[in-house]
C-alpha cells in the first residue's frame, strides 16, 4: 500500500468524467487500498479516483473513519430530502463551501468482487456519496457552493473534507 499524491483544484484530471471499472485486477485492487490509506492519511471522509489522477468511476467513502465503503461504478438509484450545510474537499485545501444536498441517497454500486451491492445514506453519509458521485463526473463541489468558497478558520467549525 502506498499513499498517492492528491491532486488539488486546477488540475485537469479533476474536470474529466470518469470511465467504469471492467473488472477486477491486482492493479485495480492495489489503487482502492491505496485511496483508503490516503484518504485516513489525509483525515478524509472522502475520496473519489480521479483525486489521486486515476480516471476510473472508484470512490471510498468512511464517515465514522470504522467503517470503509468502496464503491465501484456507483450510481444513486434514489433521493430524498435536502440538507444545507458546510461541505470541504481533499482537491480544495483550507476551504469549505455551504452546499445543499438531499438528506437520504441510496447508491448501487459494485464492492470488491464485482458484485452488486446498495448503500444508503443520510446526513454526513448522503453528503459525501453525492459529493464523490460528482467527482467522477468531472464536478467539484465549488460549482454548487452558496455565496463561493471560504476559509476554514472563519469559524469555530472543523470542516469534514471529502
Ligand atoms: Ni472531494
Amino acid at each position: 500500500m502506498a499513499i498517492r499524491n492528491i491532486r488539488e483544484m486546477g488540475d485537469e484530471v479533476l474536470s474529466k468524467r470518469c470511465k467504469e471499472v471492467t473488472q477486477m485486477t491486482p492493479r485495480v485492487r492495489e489503487l482502492i487500498e491505496d485511496m483508503l490509506e490516503t484518504m485516513y492519511e489525509a483525515n478524509g471522509v472522502g475520496l473519489a479516483a480521479p483525486q489521486v489522477g486515476i480516471l476510473k468511476r472508484i470512490v471510498v467513502i468512511d464517515v465514522t473513519g470504522e467503517d470503509p465503503h468502496i464503491l465501484i461504478n456507483p450510481r444513486i438509484v434514489e433521493c430524498s430530502g435536502e440538507q444545507t450545510g458546510h461541505e470541504g474537499c481533499l482537491s480544495v485545501p483550507g476551504k469549505y463551501g455551504i452546499v445543499t444536498r438531499p438528506s437520504y441517497v441510496k447508491a448501487v454500486a459494485l464492492d470488491v468482487n464485482m458484485k452488486e451491492f446498495e448503500l444508503e445514506g443520510t446526513e454526513l453519509l448522503a453528503r459525501a456519496i453525492c459529493h464523490e458521485l460528482d467527482h467522477l463526473d468531472g464536478h467539484l463541489y465549488v460549482e454548487k457552493a452558496q455565496g463561493g468558497l471560504r476559509d476554514v478558520g472563519d469559524e469555530e467549525e472543523e470542516e469534514e473534507e471529502i
